[in-house]
């Protein structure tokens, strides 16, 4: 029994289930964090392993972390949602529970559970907001949601402008466009001005995320199913239909099934759909406008992206700069948030000082501006001081700051053959983190042999 129960083997258990799992010591520190876990929260686990908690999330503390609540109290916490951030400034919400745990009745620890609903939540509120669309309860010509215009697209870099010149020109051309670039750089801000600077601002603005959902269930949100087509199924319009004059923005398109690429391509040339199941083909007159966060070709060349998809999608191709590459952005921005959120806080803090900008501006910005926004909302909602001070930055934002200037200093000169090692185990976690710590698919990320990679993983202690 003990065998099977052993440290190795409750690993790769834990790392089989569909479930986050955390493990804290008595003193809040990670000691051990499931795949599921890395995964929701966007955290890679050997840079966490030791470190305490808050230094994790940058929206955490004391008050608020369930963990550290149990620890504190040693009564388990069952069914509590948490919304937070992760250090891309991503939102996430999860249904947790968090239990002690014993030792012959001394508390040695925490453990926490925890499902992630975010896209179950975004989907149960599309599905209610169709459902009403499609009751008449709601006319999406009348009640429209506000959409973001080329004005809130704020930026005085000279790529994003570009950007924006170009989506403005095309904005009223009836033509596919596709919008790239990475997470939180702005993609639906674009997508959604050019709409509303289109013929079609008066009809209906519909946006799908088609990483959230499995291919079937997807299928049948687009095109729309009809009764009896599979199991429950009822007569319902998809959202080619109900975007019909306007614009159906389909978010990371990358991500759907190659067959469901086919189907959607052939709607793109013929403009007709045929809802699941059914025998009638349907007229629809919809612009779509494709986004991803990956290099199109390169989503080509990974077998993510159908090529004649991407020749159709591709007509105009508009790309968003990364925030860490845009000079005087994050200064820019900070100061357009920082007003932001004075409002809607009324509050009055008076700017940032220096030594805090500097600090994001060195920054590198992954989760890009809107993780600076959700700093800014953050700070200015609980800070006590009048300006934006570096204590008032997140714990993990100045950990990574401080790491970097580490790293910029060995490269200095000082000991080059260390600064050579810390970049390559950097290199190697971030391909980890991208394929998911797949050895097989990080080592041809990386060009190198399998077994190069393992050697490097032993050395790195990784
Ligand atoms: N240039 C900008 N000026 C002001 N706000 C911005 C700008 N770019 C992004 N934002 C803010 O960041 C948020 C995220 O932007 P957006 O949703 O367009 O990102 P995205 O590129 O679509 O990201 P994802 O790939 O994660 O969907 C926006 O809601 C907006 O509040
Ligand atoms: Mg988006």
């Amino acid at each position: 029994m003990n065998q099977i129960f052993n440290r190795k083997n409750m690993k790769i258990i834990f790392n089989h289930i569909d479930d986050g799992i955390q493990i804290v010591n008595t003193k809040g520190e990670l000691v051990f964090c499931n795949r599921k876990s890395a995964i929701i929260d966007d955290i890679n686990i050997p840079d966490s392993l030791g470190k305490h908690i808050t230094n994790i999330y940058p929206n955490l503390t004391k008050k608020n972390s369930t963990l550290l609540k149990v620890l504190e109290k040693g009564v388990p916490i069952t069914d509590n949602e948490q919304n937070y951030l992760t250090y891309k400034g991503k939102k996430i919400c999860t249904i947790n529970s968090t239990f002690p745990i014993m030792d012959n009745d001394y508390l040695i620890g925490a453990v926490e559970i925890s499902k992630n609903i975010t896209d179950v939540k975004a989907l149960s509120n599309k599905v209610v907001d169709l459902q009403s669309i499609v009751q008449g309860k709601k006319d999406v010509k009348n009640e429209k949601m506000k959409l973001f215009d080329f004005d809130d697209i704020i930026s005085n870099d000279e790529e994003v402008i570009r950007a924006k010149d170009l989506a403005k020109r095309v904005a009223n051309v009836d033509i596919n466009v596709l919008v790239y670039g990475n997470t939180g750089t702005g993609k639906e801000l674009l997508v959604q001005s050019m709409h509303l600077r289109s013929k079609r601002s008066n009809n209906a603005f519909i946006a799908q995320n088609c990483a959230a959902l499995p291919a079937n269930l997807l299928e049948g949100i687009l095109f729309g199913t009809t009764k009896g087509s599979f199991t429950g199924a009822i007569d319902r319009p998809g959202l080619f239909e109900l975007a019909d004059k306007g614009t159906l923005f389909l978010d990371e398109v990358n991500s759907m099934s190659f067959e469901l690429q086919a189907k959607l391509l052939r709607v793109l040339q013929n403009g007709y759909i045929r809802r699941i199941g059914g025998t009638d083909v349907r007229k629809v007159d919809v612009r779509v406008i494709a986004a991803m966060n990956k290099e199109p070709m390169e989503e080509v060349k990974n077998n993510h992206l159908r090529v004649d998809l991407y020749y159709r999608l591709n007509t105009i191709s508009i790309k968003m700069t990364d925030l860490k590459d845009r000079k005087g952005d994050v200064e820019l921005l900070t100061k357009t948030f920082i007003k932001k959120f004075n409002d809607k806080f009324y509050r009055n803090i008076n700017g940032i000082t220096e030594n805090a900008l500097e600090i994001l501006n060195d920054y590198c910005w992954p989760g890009n501006v809107r993780e600076l926004e959700n700093i800014i909302e953050g700070i200015i909602s609980i800070t006590d001081n009048d300006k934006i001070t570096a204590n008032d930055l997140p714990k993990s934002l100045l950990n990574k700051v401080q790491e970097r200037t580490k790293i910029e200093k060995i490269d200095g000169g000082i000991d080059l053959k260390n600064a050579i090692n810390k970049f390559e185990k950097e290199y190697i976690l971030n391909a980890l983190e991208e394929t998911q710590w797949n050895i097989t698919k990080a080592s041809k990320l990386l060009s190198i042999p399998r077994q190069t990679l393992q050697y490097k993983l032993k050395k790195y202690k990784i």
